[in-house]
């Protein structure tokens, strides 16, 4: 059992500092346990999300050396021996307390997304007929567990707080890509896309991707097909009226 340093930032939306605290760790342990056991010597009342600690809930995102990672999935034997570890919240969104973040601008964006619209059933017995090339395509995108460190990384969001009330940031690109390239789905949400998700302020620098848990291709598979199906239908003449005429396809 060897001793390692942690760094914690310990504060709330009035400020705030950060902590350091020495603790035993064990092999197999990962940084969200190092976390439980300051809170178990040293730090009762640090405060952090966590669920499931599996890589799956998605809340227990935070800042490891400058890394937004899961702390339930960033194994301790990744670091140098004897090398200091920084714990920070993720810097974009609004300090709660400790390494606990407010994250309801996401929320927010998510009630904006029209649901779902299925079309009707293909056959009597109420199936559907799909390729499967088209169920592949989207299942990557369900693979989103909502951890918001895509957000988090953003340069929108996190450096432009005007342009942020139009942007709907790299997560809800990837869930307006699932609708948009759904085999079922009938909704059109390509002026959506353009205006209240503000893809154009998209310059697809990737770091989204980079962070991504879920190793989603955010930018290749999601991001531009919809800045392509945007500049297709609203400045491309042949294909708006195609769409105008024979609707989604
Ligand atoms: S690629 Fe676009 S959405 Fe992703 S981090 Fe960069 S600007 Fe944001
Ligand atoms: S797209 Fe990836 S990084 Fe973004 S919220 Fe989903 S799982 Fe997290
Ligand atoms: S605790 Fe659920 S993803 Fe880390």
């Amino acid at each position: 059992m060897a001793d390692v340093t942690v760094r914690v930032w310990r504060g709330n939306a009035q400020g705030g500092a950060f902590h350091e605290y020495r603790v035993p760790v064990e092999e197999g342990m990962v940084v969200l346990d190092v976390l439980h056991r300051i809170q178990a010597i040293h730090a009762n009342d640090l405060a952090l999300r966590w669920n499931c600690k599996a890589g799956k809930c998605g809340s227990c995102g935070a800042e490891v050396n400058g890394h937004p990672r899961l702390t339930c999935m960033t194994r301790m034997n990744i670091f140098t021996p004897g090398e200091t570890i920084t714990v920070a919240p993720m810097k974009t969104f609004p300090i709660i307390k400790d390494l606990v973040t407010d994250v309801s601008f996401n929320f927010q964006v998510a009630k904006k997304i029209p649901a779902f619209q299925s079309r009707p059933p293909d056959a009597p017995d109420g199936s559907w007929r799909m390729m499967q090339e088209d169920i592949d395509r989207v299942q990557e995108f369900r693979k989103c567990i909502e951890c918001f460190l895509c957000q988090n990384v953003c340069h929108v969001i996190r450096d432009h707080e005007g342009k942020k009330q139009h942007f709907a940031g790299p997560r809800f690109f990837v869930r307006l890509a699932e609708l948009e390239m759904h085999p079922l789905d009938t909704g059109t949400r390509t002026g959506l896309v353009k205006e209240f998700a503000g893809i154009g302020l998209c310059n697809i620098t990737k770091c989204c991707t980079e962070v991504c848990p879920e190793h989603i291709r955010i930018t290749d598979n999601a991001i531009i097909p919809l800045k392509e199906r945007v500049v297709d239908e609203h400045y491309d003449p042949v294909v708006w009226l195609l769409r105008k005429v024979l609707g989604k396809r």
